[in-house]
């Protein structure tokens, strides 16, 4: 098992597979991805490799995240690869979910347990302001066939200032009869993002209290549960979580690490910078480098400098999905 110096283990993965995303999130890539293409990030071959070491090490759960991660070609077979490994037990991911409503079923089939889908918000103008995209109707129509597949959804929504009592107003009457999981997300502060942020920024404290107030009522957090806080409604289909990295102790239940889509493993979201570990991918040497990610786990902090406004080499979250 990977454990760092504070005990904390880490049984979860999140691998970005690629950079690129054709969507233009204003909190993420607003000028859209100007960099290179699928095919200069790890190949299936390097992904086998990793995966082994870490299930190797007690990895039981595996996101497959982005950039957008159906932008690959071979998505299918990284998928079914991360399924077939001997140890991954469930299989996530991450997408903005344009792609979707064609292909949630055959994702289900190749071993998909989860997924995960930005829509920031129900009103199809704020939705294309926001991520640059017309395309609410597909990714709605997409939730739907996920629903459908049999597959646990969860959406992502970033709370922002401009974004008024309307929208959470509309997200809560769609929680009545949609049985998914919204979670509101602090806005948080990337090397690229800094004026945005500053705009934007708001604490999810509030919201908080506001759901409290209408009779939402907190779930009790499984031990190895994600960093969000989950609230559930006796009258709705649905449940809500608050992604809170701004509060107090955020990080002391951090149960993940990650890996860019270049290969360099990164300890936390907002890491100095990433180890590079293509070499050792390159040699498939999966013993090298479990003994490396043991090492580098001695290197892991208590947590993240957002608070102090370092965002350390994370420039957007396309790097490393989120
Ligand atoms: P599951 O619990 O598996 O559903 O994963 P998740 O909630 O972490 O998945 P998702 O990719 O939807 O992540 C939601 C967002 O939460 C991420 O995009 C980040 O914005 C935030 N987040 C997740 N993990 C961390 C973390 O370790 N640190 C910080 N600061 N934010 C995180
Ligand atoms: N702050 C908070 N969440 C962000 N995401 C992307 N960039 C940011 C940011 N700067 C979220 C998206 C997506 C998830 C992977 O990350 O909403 O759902
Ligand atoms: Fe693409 Fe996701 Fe970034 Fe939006 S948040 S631009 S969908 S990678």
């Amino acid at each position: 098992m990977l454990e760092d110096s504070f005990g904390r283990q880490f049984h979860y993965l999140r691998l970005s597979v690629t950079e690129a995303c054709n969507f233009r999130c204003q909190y993420c890539l607003p000028d859209g991805y100007q960099g290179p293409s699928s095919e200069h990030f790890l190949s299936l071959g390097e992904i086998n490799t990793l995966l082994s070491a870490f299930s190797g090490l007690g990895t039981s759960k595996v996101r497959l995240t982005g950039g957008e991660p159906t932008l690959r070609r071979d998505f299918l077979d990284i998928l079914s690869a991360t399924a077939n490994t001997p140890g991954i037990k469930r299989v996530a991911m991450t997408t903005h979910g344009g792609r979707m409503a064609e292909h949630a079923a055959s994702w289900k089939q190749a071993g998909l347990h989860q997924v995960n889908v930005s829509i920031d918000s129900l009103d199809p103008r704020q939705f294309a302001a926001i991520t640059g995209q017309d395309k609410l109707k597909q990714v709605l129509a997409g939730l739907d066939a996920a629903v459908e597949a049999g597959l646990d959804v969860k959406v992502n929504s970033v709370l922002l200032n401009d974004f008024s009592d309307a929208r959470l107003n509309r997200f809560l009457e769609w929680l009545k009869t949609m049985p998914v999981t919204l979670r509101f997300i602090e806005l948080m502060e990337t090397g690229d993002t800094t004026s945005f942020f500053k705009a934007q920024h708001q604490g999810g404290t509030p919201l908080k209290q506001t759901l409290i107030d209408a009779g939402w009522q907190p779930m009790v957090r499984r031990k190895d549960a994600g960093p969000a806080q989950e609230f559930f409604h006796p009258d709705y289909a649905g449940k809500i979580g608050l992604i809170m990295p701004y509060s107090k102790d955020f990080c002391k239940s951090c149960n993940r690490l990650r890996v860019a889509a270049n290969g360099k493993l990164h300890l936390c979201l907002f890491s100095e910078h990433g180890i590079d570990m293509r070499h050792l991918l390159a040699e498939q040497d999966v013993v090298g480098l479990q003994q490396f990610l043991v090492e580098c786990l001695g290197e892991k902090h208590a947590t993240h400098f957002l608070h102090e406004g370092n965002t350390g080499a994370t420039k957007h979250l396309a790097m490393l999905g989120g």
